[in-house]
C-alpha cells in the first residue's frame, strides 16, 4: 500500500509540471464548465467547493451561480496550480486553499455542493475519499463529477482503451457513489463532456 505522502508527492509532481500551461492547452473549455455548473442547480447564497480546482477554471461560473452572498472555496494540493489560478485572477471569484480533498479543513455539512473536474481518477481511495466529500455537504446537497471531454475521447487522446473496470463507467460509478453516501441522479458520457451528478443522502 502506498503511503499518503507518496500520493501527495506524485500529484504535486505530475500537476506541478503542467500548471503553467494548463489553461493554454485547453483554451476552449470555458463554455463546457459553465454548462456543467448550470446543471448543478446552485442558488444565490449557496456554499460550494471546487475540489481539485487546479487553475480555477470553474470559479467564474461557480461565483456567477452563487452570487455575491454565496461562498466559493477552491481546494488543490498542488501549489503551482494555485499560483497559476492567482495569476489568472481567479482568486477574485473564490477562496483558494492549499488543501487535500481527502482530509478537508471544513466542518461537517458546511456546504451545499461540491464540483470536481478531472479529480476522481487521481484520488488514492475513491470510495473513502467520496465519503469525505459527503461529510462536508449537507443532506440533499449536490456532487458534480465533471470532465470537459468524454471517457472515450479522453482515452483516445491518451492512446489507451477503456476497460470494464474504469472507475467512471456508469456500472462502477453508481455503486461507488451509493456506498459513499451519494445517490447518482444523472449520468452523461459523450464526446464533448462527462458529467455525473449525485445527491447527498440524508
Ligand atoms: C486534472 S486536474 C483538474 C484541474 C481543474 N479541476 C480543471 O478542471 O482544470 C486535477 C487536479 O486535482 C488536484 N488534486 C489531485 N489530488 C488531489 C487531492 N487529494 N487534494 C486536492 N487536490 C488534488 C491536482 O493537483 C490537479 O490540480
Amino acid at each position: 500500500m502506498r503511503h499518503m505522502s507518496d500520493d501527495h508527492t506524485h500529484v504535486q509532481e505530475f500537476f506541478g509540471s503542467r500548471a503553467a500551461d494548463w489553461d493554454s492547452r485547453f483554451p476552449d473549455d470555458g463554455p463546457a464548465y459553465a454548462a456543467a455548473v448550470a446543471l448543478m442547480g446552485l442558488r444565490a447564497g449557496d456554499r460550494v467547493l471546487d475540489a481539485g480546482c487546479g487553475t480555477g477554471r470553474a470559479l467564474p461560473p461557480l461565483r456567477a451561480a452563487v452570487g455575491g452572498t454565496g461562498v466559493v472555496v477552491a481546494a488543490d494540493l498542488t501549489p503551482a496550480m494555485l499560483e497559476a489560478a492567482v495569476r489568472a485572477g481567479r482568486d477574485a471569484d473564490g477562496q483558494l486553499l492549499l488543501a487535500d480533498v481527502t482530509a478537508l479543513p471544513l466542518r461537517p455539512e458546511s456546504l451545499d455542493a461540491v464540483f470536481a473536474a478531472g479529480l476522481i481518477a487521481h484520488l488514492p481511495d475513491p470510495a473513502g475519499n467520496l465519503v469525505e466529500l459527503a461529510r462536508v455537504v449537507r443532506p440533499g446537497g449536490t456532487l458534480a463529477l465533471f470532465h470537459p471531454i468524454g471517457r472515450a475521447a479522453l482515452a483516445a487522446r491518451q492512446g489507451r482503451q477503456i476497460t470494464a473496470d474504469d472507475l467512471r463507467a456508469e456500472h462502477n460509478l453508481g455503486p461507488l457513489l451509493s456506498g459513499s453516501g451519494w445517490d447518482l441522479t444523472s449520468y452523461v458520457d459523450e464526446d464533448a463532456r462527462f458529467l455525473a451528478l449525485a445527491v447527498r443522502r440524508g
